[in-house]
C-alpha cells in the first residue's frame, strides 16, 4: 500500500493513524522497528516535514538514508526505473518529495516497498493527516465541523478536500479575493485555515487572500486557525494573529512528529 493521495486510505485505516498518534504523542520512547531501512528522498527543500520524519524515524529506531539525487547515479543517466528497483531492494520504505505529480507515479508504478508523497504539486496527504489530527486534538472531533480555507487551490487544498469527503466535514473556500463575499464566510467556522499565496516551485504572484481579523468575530466560539507552513508574516496572515491564542501554528507543526511516527508505524506494521 501506499500513501499517494489522502484518499488512498480508508477512514477506518485514517482513523488508525490518528490512534498511534495520539499514542506516540504521549510515549516518545517506543522503537519498534530496529531492523528496518527508510529512505528519505526530497528534491524540493523542506523544513518540518523532512526534520519530523527523520526524527521519526530515528526515534522508532529504524536505519534512515537520506537520498540526494546529485549524489546518484540518476545524474549520470541511469534509468529511473532501474533506481527505483534498487531502492526497492534495499529499503522497507520510502518517502519522497518532488514537484512534478507524473514523476511521484512513476515512482509508484514501479516500487513495490511502500511509498510516501510527502508532497507534490497536486497533493500533500501527509499535511492533512497532521492536521485532521490536531483539530481531533483540538475539537474532539471533525464530522461536521466547518473549515474556512483562504488561500489557492493548491496541494494542500487538494488533499483538504478530499479529506472533508472521508471525513465528512464543510469547506468554505476562499480562492479569489472579493470584498464583498468574504465576510459572510468566516460566520460559524469552526476552524480557519491558510496557506502561503506561493506554492514551490512557483514564480511570486500578486493576492491579497489573508486571513482579516475584523472578521474573526464573526466565527463559531473556540475556533482555532491554522497554518501549514512556511508562512509568509503580514502577506497571508499578520503578526497580531500570531499572538491570538486561537492560533495554534505552532501545536500543528509539532505534531508532524507524532503523525510522522504514526504514518511510518502505519505502513511498517
Ligand atoms: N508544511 C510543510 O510541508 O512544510 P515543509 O515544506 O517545511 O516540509
Amino acid at each position: 500500500m501506499n500513501l499517494i493521495k489522502f484518499k488512498n486510505i480508508t477512514k477506518i485505516n485514517h482513523l488508525n493513524i490518528i490512534k498511534y498518534s495520539f499514542f506516540f504523542k504521549k510515549r516518545r520512547k517506543f522503537n519498534p522497528f530496529l531492523k528496518k531501512n527508510i529512505g528519505i528522498f526530497f528534491k524540493l527543500p523542506s523544513t518540518r516535514t523532512k526534520i519530523s520524519f527523520e526524527i521519526a524515524c530515528k526515534e522508532l529506531g529504524c536505519n534512515t538514508i537520506i537520498i540526494d539525487e546529485e549524489k546518484t547515479q540518476i545524474k549520470r543517466g541511469e534509468d529511473v526505473k532501474d533506481t527505483i528497483k534498487m531502492l526497492s531492494i534495499y529499503l522497507d520504505l520510502l518517502i519522497f518529495r518532488c514537484k512534478n505529480n507524473k514523476e511521484m507515479e512513476i515512482y509508484k508504478k514501479y516500487i513495490n516497498i511502500p511509498l510516501i508523497n510527502a508532497l507534490t504539486k497536486n497533493s500533500h496527504p501527509t499535511q492533512i493527516i497532521n492536521d485532521i489530527f490536531t483539530i481531533y486534538e483540538k475539537k474532539g472531533n471533525i464530522k461536521n465541523k466547518t473549515i474556512l480555507w483562504i488561500g489557492k487551490n493548491n496541494n494542500v487544498f487538494k488533499s483538504l478536500y478530499e479529506a472533508s469527503k472521508i471525513f465528512k466535514f464543510k469547506i468554505k473556500k476562499i480562492h479569489k479575493y472579493n470584498k464583498k463575499t468574504i465576510k459572510n464566510l468566516y460566520k460559524n467556522c469552526d476552524v480557519i485555515m491558510t496557506d502561503t499565496w506561493v506554492s514551490m516551485g512557483e514564480k511570486k504572484v500578486k493576492c491579497k487572500l489573508k486571513i482579516e481579523k475584523k472578521y474573526l468575530k464573526m466565527a463559531n466560539k473556540n475556533f482555532i486557525i491554522m497554518h501549514c507552513l512556511p508562512m509568509y508574516r503580514n502577506k497571508e496572515i499578520n503578526e497580531q494573529i500570531l499572538e491570538m491564542k486561537n492560533c495554534i501554528i505552532w501545536k500543528q507543526a509539532k505534531n508532524k512528529l507524532f503523525t510522522s511516527k504514526a504514518i511510518i508505524y502505519f505502513f511498517l506494521l
